[in-house]
């Protein structure tokens, strides 16, 4: 990133934590949640020491929560979520040309792609397999906007699930998931090892992962750079952390151009 670039990206990543630190001091008992744990990784804290730090800074928080809502509710008609990230999302997997690496070397695969968004990857599962693919699409945001996939040959379904909290799936009607897919998935969670630790023993006839992730050096001319550094600080997933969660497992890096490359992980 530029010096212009860095200052955009401080602006844009401080507007989360005056909301994230009212919440976590309004959350009462509730140790675990989401605001709380957002507060946590901002200040690299536990919950509890996190908690503690901002307690006394509270007349402070309330003021400037107040002062935020007052410009906030200068603005109407302000998009929602599906309407101002999906279409920068999708815009980004338009980037992608390579699509060999979508090809599953087996027919009829039951795909479960867990942080799906707008699912914009799936067209190009379906453009190398064999028709039917079943796609299952988790996200939490699912609760406020479901995506529509009207792809041919992809039988579609979608859950709202956060999958930090639950798993509420093994497969769909007797087909079980085999093959697990994550794009640009991987930088938005607070633990990686907690989360395949978690999700493995739940998809018992898993047979390969794709993860789908940005260069960890490739530029990106769209700033949406901002995004992930909001999430983790702008360090790209990369060969390294997925060799440490799966040693020796990896068996392919393909690039899909010039922005994304995609792992495959054979279980
Ligand atoms: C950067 S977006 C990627 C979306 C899509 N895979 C793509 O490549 O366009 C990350 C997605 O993960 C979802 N997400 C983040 N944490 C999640 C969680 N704990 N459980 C379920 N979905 C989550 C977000 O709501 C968001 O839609």
């Amino acid at each position: 990133m530029n010096q212009d670039d860095q200052v955009i990206t401080n602006l844009l990543t401080s507007y989360r934590a005056i909301p994230v630190m009212y919440s976590a001091l309004h959350d009462g008992s509730v140790v675990g949640s989401v605001a709380r744990r957002e507060l946590a990784k901002i200040l690299h804290m536990t919950i509890v020491d996190a908690v503690i730090f901002i307690a006394p800074y509270r007349a402070q928080i309330i003021y400037a929560m107040q002062d935020f809502r007052l410009y906030v509710v200068l603005i109407s008609g302000i998009p929602t979520f599906g309407e101002a990230y999906w279409p920068a999302m999708s815009g980004e997997a338009t980037l992608v040309k390579n699509l060999e690496p979508f090809k599953i070397p087996w027919e009829n695969p039951v795909i479960l792609d867990v942080g799906a968004g707008s699912v914009p990857y799936v067209g190009n599962f379906a453009d190398v397999n064999k028709a039917p693919i079943i796609y299952l699409a988790a996200d939490k945001r699912y609760k406020k906007c479901v995506p529509k996939c009207s792809v041919t040959g992809v039988e579609f379904t979608s859950f709202a699930v956060d999958i930090e909290e639950s798993i509420p799936y093994y497969g769909y009607e007797g087909n079980p998931v085999d093959v697990l897919f994550l794009a640009n998935f991987l930088h938005c969670l607070e633990d990686i090892d907690a989360f395949f630790q978690h999700i493995l023993p739940c998809l018992p006839d898993l047979k390969i992962i794709k993860i789908l992730e940005i260069k960890p050096d490739c530029n990106l001319d769209f700033l949406f750079d901002y995004h992930m550094f909001q999430h983790c600080k702008g360090h790209r997933f990369n060969f390294f952390d997925l060799d440490r969660l799966f040693p020796g497992k990896c068996k392919e890096i393909a690039s899909l151009g010039d922005y994304h490359e995609m792992y495959t992980i054979e279980l």
